[in-house]
């Protein structure tokens, strides 16, 4: 997990709310990519995702 802190460990709903979650922090961590990278074998929860930044980011 590489977590070094308590703090750095978040307990969320499910696989979805993770995976939306990490996406959300990555991208907030380096607000200069403008560009997201996924592939189609990802679950539907991370696509989706990545469908609704390409429309509204
Ligand atoms: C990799 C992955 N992400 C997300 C999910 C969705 O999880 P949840 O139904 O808890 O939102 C699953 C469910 O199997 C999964 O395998």
């Amino acid at each position: 997990m590489g977590a070094r802190f308590p703090r750095e460990v978040l307990f969320t709903s499910g696989g979805t709310e993770s995976n939306n979650t990490a996406i959300h922090a990555a991208i907030l961590s380096r607000p200069e990519q403008k560009h997201t990278v996924t592939s189609l074998v990802e679950h539907s929860s991370v696509l989706t995702y990545c469908r609704f930044l390409e429309k509204h980011r």
